[in-house]
Order: structure tokens, then sequence, then C-alpha cells
């Protein structure tokens, strides 16, 4: 039997990330097979990730320009995935998140009249300046999407109370866990070294929400915290965008115990967070692997989307008012007990299996045999 095309659409690193899972799962499908479409939304930081996931675009788009525009990149997304979909015609769509390239590919896909289906579907801060432009582009890709796979119960509960139908969502967990439990066989994925008797703190940053004052106010704190503290380092990748590394570098580069470097590659980002005593981010994904990897997380943000990780008691939101930063951090430091009760490995995003799951949906949805699938809902989070 030939099998039938899905296209899986994405171009950020943390796309790359949980799409991965997805890809190998369908090369896996006695059924269907994937047709991978890279927006590059993302340069050097998707072409780590599918070198190390081993994929091989069969159409790479190109479009990262330096310190692009959301109008003028949603622009170019939107014209060059319409050709490509002009040529392969595709029985279904997965886009996964809430970047610029996922509301674009559900936009286009629509247009061509293909189906989508929204990976980590479900996510809600409620407030659709925050994250921005990332809350209305998730819910945006939540209307235009057929198939709904939600990480956890309460992804699951907020596209219920937005009216949608109960039976096009799947409560499949996180595959960003998936990614992360195969990453971690690789030798190079084991904790680096960490010198006896110091402490490290790995922090990214990159939302634009926090660009300006709120992301001096990060790296202020990260001084102040290194200051107050001797035996402290800390290991800053910097998200290449330029409204980012800009900020960071004025503030803290020179300071002998902070290293500012590029990206790190996934398995060297996984064996720095598995070193690291606690971690500090805005970012989505950093929020749902290092809990997993047992290592507290400090949410520089205002809000989140992931609550869950809140509710667990294995990320705090600190916000990005420098003070509150270096107090929560200060605690973290300086109290075992609260330490010891964040650094639980408690991950409420998922068991590892969630691409096996989406995949034998589709299996079952595109040759007509929806029975069996609300099974998925009893999955514990
Ligand atoms: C994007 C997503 C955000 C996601 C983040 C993950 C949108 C609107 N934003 O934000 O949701 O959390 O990716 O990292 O979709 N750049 C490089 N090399 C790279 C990547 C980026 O130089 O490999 C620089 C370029 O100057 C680029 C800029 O960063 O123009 C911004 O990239 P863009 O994808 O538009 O936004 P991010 O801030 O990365
Ligand atoms: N990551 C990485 N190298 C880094 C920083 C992050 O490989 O130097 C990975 C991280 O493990 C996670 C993903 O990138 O899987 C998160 O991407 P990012 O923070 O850019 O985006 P978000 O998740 O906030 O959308």
């Amino acid at each position: 039997m030939k099998k039938q095309d899905v296209a899986v659409v994405f171009g950020t690193r943390p796309e790359a990330v949980k799409m991965a899972p997805l890809v190998h799962a369908l090369r896996a499908s006695r059924y269907l097979k994937p047709v991978v479409i890279v927006t590059a939304q993302h340069r050097e930081m998707l072409d780590q990730m599918l070198r190390i996931f081993d994929i091989v675009p069969d159409y790479d788009l190109d479009l990262m320009r330096p310190n692009q525009g959301l109008s003028e990149l949603t622009a170019r997304l939107t014209l060059s995935l319409d050709d490509v979909l002009k040529e392969v015609k595709p029985r279904a769509m997965l886009v996964q998140g809430d970047t610029t390239s996922v509301l674009a590919a559900s936009l286009v896909a629509f247009y061509h009249r293909i189906p989508v289906g929204h990976v980590e579907a479900g996510l809600r801060t409620r407030d659709m300046r925050n994250p921005f432009p990332e809350e209305m582009n998730r819910v945006l890709t939540g209307r235009l999407a057929d198939w709904h796979f939600a990480p956890t119960r309460s992804a699951v509960d907020n596209l219920l109370e937005e009216g949608v139908r109960a039976d096009s969502v799947f409560m499949t967990g996180n595959t960003v866990i998936d990614a992360l439990l195969e990453a971690r066989k690789k030798p190079e994925a084991a904790a680096r070294a960490v010198a006896p008797g110091r402490r490290m703190v790995l922090v990214t940053t990159h939302r634009r929400e926090n660009f300006g004052e709120p992301l001096a106010n990060i790296c202020l704190a990260v001084r102040q915290l290194l200051e107050a503290n001797s035996d402290l380092d800390v290991l800053f990748p910097v998200h290449p965008n330029p409204n980012v590394s800009a900020v960071v570098h004025a503030v803290l580069s020179g300071h002998p115990r902070v290293t500012l470097c590029e990206p790190l590659d996934y398995l060297s980002f996984i064996s720095a967070m598995d070193a690291a005593y606690f971690v500090m981010s805005d970012s989505g994904g950093v929020q749902e692997e290092a809990p997993a990897l047992g290592k507290p997380v400090l949410v520089l943000r205002e809000e989140t989307e992931r609550a869950e990780a809140i509710s667990f008691g294995v990320a705090e939101l600190v916000g990005t008012d420098t003070s509150r930063i270096v107090q929560r951090a200060q605690n973290l430091l300086s109290s075992g007990e609260d330490y010891r009760q964040m650094a639980t490995g408690a991950s409420p995003f998922g068991d590892g299996h969630a691409a096996g799951r989406i995949v034998s949906i589709l299996e079952r949805s595109l040759s007509g045999n929806t029975s069996s699938e609300q099974g998925l809902l009893q999955m514990e989070t």
C-alpha cells in the first residue's frame, strides 16, 4: 500500500526539538510518511537541531533574515508555503506550538483545504499580549486546526472551554519529553563537570515581551547574584536575536564568573541543564525540560502558559523585577529545604510516548477508523 504524505512544518529551534520525535514516528509508520518542510525562520539554531535529530528536510524555505519583523516574516512565510503546497499535496499537515511559522502554515493549509494537526495545543495564559505574539498565534492556530494534540489535562480543558469539538481533542503528553528521554541515552548529554565546591546556574532569555528594560533587569539580577555568592558561576547561552544579545553583552560581558556563549547544541544544553544547580529562563521548552531533569526553574516572565510546572512546585514564576529575581534565586541558593522541594524530578508534561500516540490517531483518522481514541484522555498528568 502506498504510504500517505503528512507534511511536518517547522522553523525554529523549539519546534525542531518537539517535531523530531514525530518525524521519526512517521518514518516508522506503515501507512504514513513525513514530508519535512522547514521554513528556516531560524537558521543556525534550526540546523543544529536537524543535524542532531538526523533530519534532512524535503523543502527548506530558508526564510530567516537578520532582525526580521513579524509582518514581513508572515508575508514571506505565506507566499513560500503556498508555493510548496501547490507542488506537494499532503493528506494532512502537522504544526507545533505558537510561532509565526505555525500560524502561517496553518492558514496556508486551510486555504489549500489540507487538514491540520496542532501539536502542543491548548496552552493558554489568557492574556493575548503575553507572551507576544505567541498567545495569539496559538489561539488562532487552534481555530484553524482539525486535530488538537494537547499535552496535559488543563490544555484539554482550555480547548473544551473555548468550544472546540471534544472528538477533535486528544491528550497525548508533550513530545518535548519524548525528545529529552531519547537524547539522554547519548553520552554527549551526560551532565558536564562542575568544579568541587562550586555551583552553576544556567540562564536563557529571548522573549519579545522582555526586550529592553525587563531583559536589562534580568541581567542585573544575574550580576547581583554573582556578587553575593562567590561559589556561583553562570552559564548563559545567548540567543542570537540582536535585541537579546546586545543587552546581555552590555550588562554581563567581562564578568569573570559568567560564560556568555553561542547557543549550545541540544545535547550540550541537556548536559548543561543536568549539571546546573538550578535554571533561570523565559523559555517555554526549558520550563518543560528542566523539571524532568530534577532542576528547579525560576521563570523570568510575568505569566506562563505552563501552569502545571508552577502547580507541581517544580517552577516558580519570578517575573523580571531585579530585586524579586535576586530574592527568589538567593532563597534557592540558601535554603536546602526549599531547594529540595523544587528539585523532585516531577514532570507534568508527559511520559515520552506522545509522538506514537499522535501518529496512531492520524493513522486511524486518515483511514476513517476513529474508534478507541477516547482512551487517551485517561492518561494521568
Ligand atoms: C522565535 C519565536 C518564539 C520562539 C523562539 C524560540 C515568533 C514570533 N517567535 O523568536 O515564539 O520562542 O523563536 O527561540 O515566532 N536569529 C539568528 N539565528 C537563528 C535564529 C534567530 O541570527 O538561528 C536572529 C535573527 O536576527 C532573527 C532574529 O534572531 O531575525 C529573530 O528571530 P525570530 O524567529 O523572528 O524570533 P525569535 O526571537 O527567535
Ligand atoms: N536549547 C538548546 N540550546 C540552547 C538553549 C536552548 O538546545 O542554548 C533548547 C532547549 O533544550 C529547548 C529549546 O531549545 O528544547 C527551547 O528553545 P527556546 O528557548 O529558544 O524557545 P521556546 O521553548 O521558548 O519557544
